[in-house]
Order: structure tokens, then C-alpha cells, then sequence
């Protein structure tokens, strides 16, 4: 089993709520291109307070390295301030503004399991969980979930998430599909998982990469029922986004005076921040 940071499971860590009744989401990073989205529901599912545990997929260490610089290790001593640089860096390579607070949301409320220890909580139905994100998905884990590989903890997970009729997420980045993976994509469709393409819309009136990627994030977030103002809702008004455009790195046109550095930036710790340059 896997020890969450500064103490042992079932008890309760300085300032951490005690391990009984905790229920978290499991997220799992598989090898797919798009470590920003998992970056992205990340931050919103801690911002909304809720408990995760985090399974990194060995071919994801590969795209976390590639995209981010990241050496990815899920020893307990490690993964911490690892996870914490991930979160809170912009695509950019610079420091968000609420670094700090997603530092103290990750040491208080995420756990993480190494992708090939099975033995962990996730591999069994009877470890409370509220459902599963897989994000981004590979299609070879598409495929194994699928098919109920469950060739390690990842996908293990995602067959007992599916068993017990929880929510499962999946989130492919792929382009174009086989039709293999389209049958995949179905059998997990027709088995009750949401299939949630990171497709993003233009609807929103995206003025940067973060915030075309927190919307794939935050409509996977709807998708599990989880509150996030990730992104800008439809209003029912044609054009809005054209003629309302956010400036980057704002939600709803707000911009939060950040310069890059500022750790104190206006609306630093609201986990709205979407976090781009300034412009
Ligand atoms: C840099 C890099 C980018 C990749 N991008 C994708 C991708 O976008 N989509 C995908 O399905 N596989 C991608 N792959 C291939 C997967 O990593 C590979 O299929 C792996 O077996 C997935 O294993 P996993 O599902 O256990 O994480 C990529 C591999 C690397 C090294």
C-alpha cells in the first residue's frame, strides 16, 4: 500500500482530514500526448477540494518528461514536489500564481500508486472511490480497459470502476482513430464509461493554449458531476465570445493582474486561474 505524504494510511496528518471516509477520484495518466489536461483536472479536482489518487502509467513518465521536464518516480519521498512543480507550472514553463496553494492542496489531499503495484487501494471494489478520470488516454489503454486487460493498477482500476458501476471517464488523444479504437471507444460507451474526446470548443472564446486545454478539462469535470469555472459557459449568445473575448490568462474577461511571477497575483487560490502569460 501505497504511505500518503507525512503519514501512515488510516491516520490523520497534520492539518489533513483522517483517512476514514475519504473517497476519492482516482486519476489515471496514461502514455498518451496531453499531460496539460491531466495537469488541468488535476487542479480543479483539488480546487474543489476532493481527494485524489494518482496512477502514472510507465509510458506516461515518457510524455510527462517530454512535455513538462518532469522525471516522473512514484516513490513517496518524490513524487510531492514533482507533482506540485507539474501543477504549478504554466504550458509556458513559468510559475502560476497559486503554486503555493496547489503545493498545500497536493501534500493534503492526493495519494499515489505506483502503475505496477496492483495490490494497491484502486485494484479493489471494496476501496471507496467516487469514480475514475483517465485523462489523457492512450489507446493502448483504451484498448485494455476495454478488453479488461488490466495489465497494471491504470487499467485494473478502470475494470473495478466499471464493476462496481461507478463513473468512469475517459479522455483519448488520438488522431485519427482505427477503427479499432472506435470499437474500443463503443464496448467502453456501452459498458456506461463517458468517452469525453479532448476536443475543445472554440465557444468559449479561448484567447490561449491553457484556456482551449482547461476547457476539455472542465467539460470532463461536468461530465463527472465535479463544480469547476474552468472555463466560459454558453450563455445563449451568438458572437459573445468574438466580441467579449478574454484577455489570456483570465476566465470571463477577469484578468487577475498576474505578471508570471507573482505568487500573491490578484485571485491567486480561487483555482479559476487559467494561468497563460500575461499579455
Ligand atoms: C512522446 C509520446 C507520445 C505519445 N502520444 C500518444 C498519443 O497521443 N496517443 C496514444 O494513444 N499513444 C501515444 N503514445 C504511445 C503510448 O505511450 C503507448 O501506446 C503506450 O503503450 C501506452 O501505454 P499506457 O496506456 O500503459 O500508458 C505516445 C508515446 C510517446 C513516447
Amino acid at each position: 500500500m501505497t504511505t500518503p505524504p507525512g503519514g501512515r494510511p488510516g491516520t490523520a496528518r497534520d492539518g489533513a482530514a483522517p483517512d476514514e471516509g475519504r473517497r476519492p477520484w482516482v486519476v489515471g495518466v496514461s502514455g498518451a500526448s496531453g499531460t496539460p489536461y491531466a495537469a488541468s483536472v488535476l487542479r480543479g479536482l483539488l480546487a474543489a477540494g476532493l481527494p485524489v489518487d494518482l496512477v502514472v502509467s510507465r509510458a506516461a513518465r515518457l510524455t510527462l518528461l517530454d512535455e513538462t521536464g518532469i522525471a516522473w518516480r512514484d516513490g513517496d519521498g518524490a513524487w510531492p514536489g514533482a507533482l506540485a512543480e507539474w501543477l504549478g507550472t504554466t504550458l509556458a514553463g513559468g510559475g502560476r500564481p497559486d503554486r503555493g496553494l496547489i503545493a498545500e492542496q497536493v501534500a493534503r489531499l492526493v495519494r499515489v500508486h505506483g502503475a505496477d503495484n496492483l495490490a494497491a487501494g484502486p485494484s479493489s471494489g471494496s476501496y471507496p472511490t467516487r469514480g475514475m478520470i483517465v485523462v489523457p488516454a492512450s489507446t493502448a489503454s483504451i484498448a485494455g480497459i476495454a478488453l479488461g486487460l488490466s495489465k497494471d493498477l491504470l487499467q485494473r482500476a478502470a475494470d473495478v470502476t466499471l464493476k462496481e458501476g461507478r463513473r468512469l471517464l475517459v479522455v483519448p488523444r488520438e488522431m485519427p482513430f482505427t477503427g479499432a479504437t472506435l470499437r474500443h471507444l463503443l464496448a467502453l460507451h456501452d459498458a456506461g464509461a463517458v468517452v469525453a474526446a479532448a476536443s475543445p470548443g472554440f465557444y468559449a472564446g479561448a484567447a490561449d493554449a491553457q484556456a482551449l486545454v482547461d476547457f476539455v478539462a472542465g467539460r470532463v469535470l461536468d461530465a463527472a458531476g465535479v463544480p469547476n469555472t474552468l472555463f466560459r459557459r454558453w450563455a445563449g449568445q451568438l458572437g459573445a465570445a468574438r466580441t467579449d473575448r478574454p484577455r489570456p490568462g483570465t476566465v470571463d474577461g477577469t484578468p487577475h493582474g498576474w505578471d508570471g511571477d507573482d505568487e500573491a497575483g490578484a485571485g491567486a487560490g480561487t483555482g479559476q486561474l487559467l494561468g497563460g502569460p500575461k499579455d
